[in-house]
């Protein structure tokens, strides 16, 4: 296991490299995960990922955290250097970055209260974000992220085939959110990846709605997007329900986003554009008219967190790469009346590719 993070900054170095940067500041993050996989709890305490371009990482944590690590120092790939809570923890930086007036590419996710200090510290430095570096390594997953990735998705296709006979006229938002938080915990997730999201009847036209107490109600969409933490990955997948039969208006709506749904998979294709990736899925909704009604992007990447590069949107030129795994989830928002999104998250593999959702996708109005 310990090749996998070995060879994981040797890559990140590699790129240091070729970018001219000299360190590289890691967080208590999602990136601090990728490069040791360990995960800490996040405080004001300093923890911190130093990576010069050559040599071995220094990691600078509280001394709390001495028996945790451990196994990162006795495996030699890291240095670690701890303080004490009575200590400036900034000063012990300044023995790890031996130089002055260099190029230090920085987490962005580290708190600016972090950054402040040590741009205090290192006034003379020329700052930029590690993702430019980091990004690029973690949008394509090996294999054995996948096969995470994939049972992941698997906690979440039990929960959503569960939430299918918890949905009935009369219980509400916020309970039905509750029950599949508790289930996810249940089937074995680390955690959720995010609130789940359930929105009835004209709060489904909100894409980012938070559960309220409104019941749910026959004659109305439900919508549920959820996503699990199985040991460190995320999963993500988006459902829309019909209570009762739905007219023929709300049937077509409901064809066309899963149209749009198919239409973007098959543009999943090694070499392709990620912009006509989104065009082929907001084509289709806007051929059929509601183009205005689909306002956000096509979808985001996924792995370690819930949203990471690759963004599939209009005027992300990069093409698909092998490995790069993120949600195709387009969605018809109709203000004041009712909203559908579908959500699967696939992985390019070639031309063939994988999706990490089994729940059928189209199955929505015949609850
Ligand atoms: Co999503």
């Amino acid at each position: 296991m310990t090749d996998v993070y070995l060879n994981r900054i040797s890559r990140v170095q590699g790129l240091m490299g070729d970018l001219n940067v000299d360190y590289m500041l890691i967080g208590p993050t999602s990136n601090m995960f990728y490069l040791t996989g360990k995960k800490t709890v996040v405080d004001e305490r300093l923890q911190l990922i130093v990576i010069p371009k050559k040599g071995m990482p220094v990691l600078l944590l509280p001394e709390m955290y001495r028996e945790k690590f451990r196994e990162l120092e006795l495996g030699g790939f890291f240095k670690l250097k701890y303080w004490k809570d009575t200590e400036n923890s900034y000063s012990l930086l300044k023995l790890a970055l031996a130089e002055r007036g260099f190029k230090v590419a920085v987490d962005e996710q580290l708190w600016t209260g972090h950054f402040l200090n040590i741009m205090e510290c290192f006034s003379k430095a020329e700052y930029i974000g590690a993702s430019g570096i980091l990004g690029l390594l973690k949008m394509c997953k090996d294999p054995t992220e996948i096969e995470l990735m994939l049972a992941a998705g698997k906690i979440i296709d039990e929960v959503m085939s569960q939430m299918v006979d918890v949905i009935r006229p009369g219980i509400s938002e916020r309970k039905v959110a509750h029950l599949i938080e508790t289930q996810i915990r249940e089937a074995g997730a680390d955690d959720i990846a995010f609130k789940p999201i359930v929105a009835s009847g004209p709060n489904s036209a909100l894409p980012h709605h938070s559960p309220t107490d409104r019941e749910l109600k026959a004659g109305e969409f439900v919508v549920m997007d959820f996503g699990a933490v199985y040991k460190g990955y995320c999963s993500d997948m988006t459902r829309t329900f019909f209570l009762g039969k739905a007219n023929s208006r709300q049937r077509e709506i409901y064809d066309i986003v899963k149209a749009a749904y198919d239409a973007g998979y098959k543009e999943v294709v090694k070499g392709k554009k990620i912009e006509d990736l989104d065009l082929a899925v907001r084509n289709v909704i806007s051929s059929a008219g509601y183009g205005e009604y689909f306002i956000h992007r096509t979808g985001h990447g996924i792995g370690i967190e819930v949203h990471e590069d690759p963004y599939i949107m209009g005027g992300n030129t990069n093409v698909l790469e092998n490995g790069m795994a993120f949600s195709i989830e387009p969605g018809i928002y109709m203000p004041g009346e009712f909203g559908i999104r579908l959500e699967n998250i696939v992985v390019v593999n070639d031309n063939a590719p994988l999706e990490l959702n089994k729940f059928p996708l189209g199955s929505g109005l015949t609850n």
